[in-house]
């Protein structure tokens, strides 16, 4: 699947200035179409009865958990979308006086993203692959914001959007991941996750015993804190760019 991509310029004010192709990465289209590239599947998926159950009832919290590490008046980066309220959350938390730029490689979750913020002028929603370099601007962004992205990518396309991402923050700044993570040995879902990983998220289990921090040389230039949640299920880290 081919569409326009428009690549922002090293200068974050100034407006995108190449315009290209963009490819729908085959990972995508081939293990994840019924979930982010059908017509027929997204309305159904994109509720937040339905994001809450796929993560177990934790989504409210885990969004609130990400959400408030941003401030007001930040220009805040979103890498990817997510199904339910949480690009709303996040436009909302940063305010008319910030920015919120959300970047996804399929066409149709971009339209989907640009409806829920219809009305936020200070939100936008561009097209884009974040493995790709040039995708995002270097140190132009206060925040990036990375939600439940990494599991669904394979680790060499993880690795590059990691070091791309990390590249986005500019000194002081701050990037936050929320994800999947090794559990606790005991957990009593530990036998469920690991069906549902092997016949709808393939790529998840190699993020699972996976240090975020040192997939990129960049991550030497943060100071990073990580938490895990419900019995170790799910791992929020934060990091800040030394400088
Ligand atoms: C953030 S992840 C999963 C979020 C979560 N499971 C949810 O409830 O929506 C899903 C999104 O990642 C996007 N995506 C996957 N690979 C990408 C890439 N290389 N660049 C940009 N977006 C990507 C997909 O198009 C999809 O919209």
């Amino acid at each position: 699947m081919l569409a326009d991509m428009t690549e922002l310029s090293a200068d974050p004010a100034m407006t995108p200035p190449v315009t290209r192709a963009c490819a729908v990465p085959s990972y995508l289209s081939r293990t994840y179409h019924w979930a982010y590239l059908n017509r027929h599947t997204l309305p159904w998926l994109d509720r937040s009865l339905v994001v809450s159950a796929i993560l177990w009832g934790n989504a409210g919290r885990l969004m609130r958990a990400a959400v408030e590490e941003f401030a007001p008046g930040q220009r805040l980066l979103q890498a990817a979308c997510v199904y339910g309220r949480f690009s709303r959350m996040l436009a909302e938390r940063v305010g008319p006086e910030g920015v919120l730029d959300v970047v996804d490689v399929a066409p149709i979750q971009v339209a989907n993203a640009r409806r829920k913020l219809d009305g936020l002028a200070h939100a936008q929603v561009r097209q884009g692959d974040l493995a790709r370099p040039g995708c995002v601007a270097a140190e132009a962004s206060d925040a990036v914001c990375c939600f439940f992205l990494l599991h669904e990518v394979p680790p060499v396309e993880r690795a590059c959007i990691v070091h791309n991402l990390l590249g986005a923050v500019r000194p002081g700044g701050k990037i936050v991941f929320v994800d999947y993570h090794r559990t606790r040995p005991w957990h009593p879902l530990r036998p469920i996750m690991a069906q549902v990983f092997r016949w709808l998220e393939p790529f998840a289990p190699s993020l699972l015993d996976t240090d975020i921090t040192t997939l990129s040389p960049l991550g030497e230039a943060f100071t990073w804190k990580k938490t895990t949640c419900f019995g170790g299920l799910y791992q929020k880290l934060v990091g800040v760019r030394r400088g």
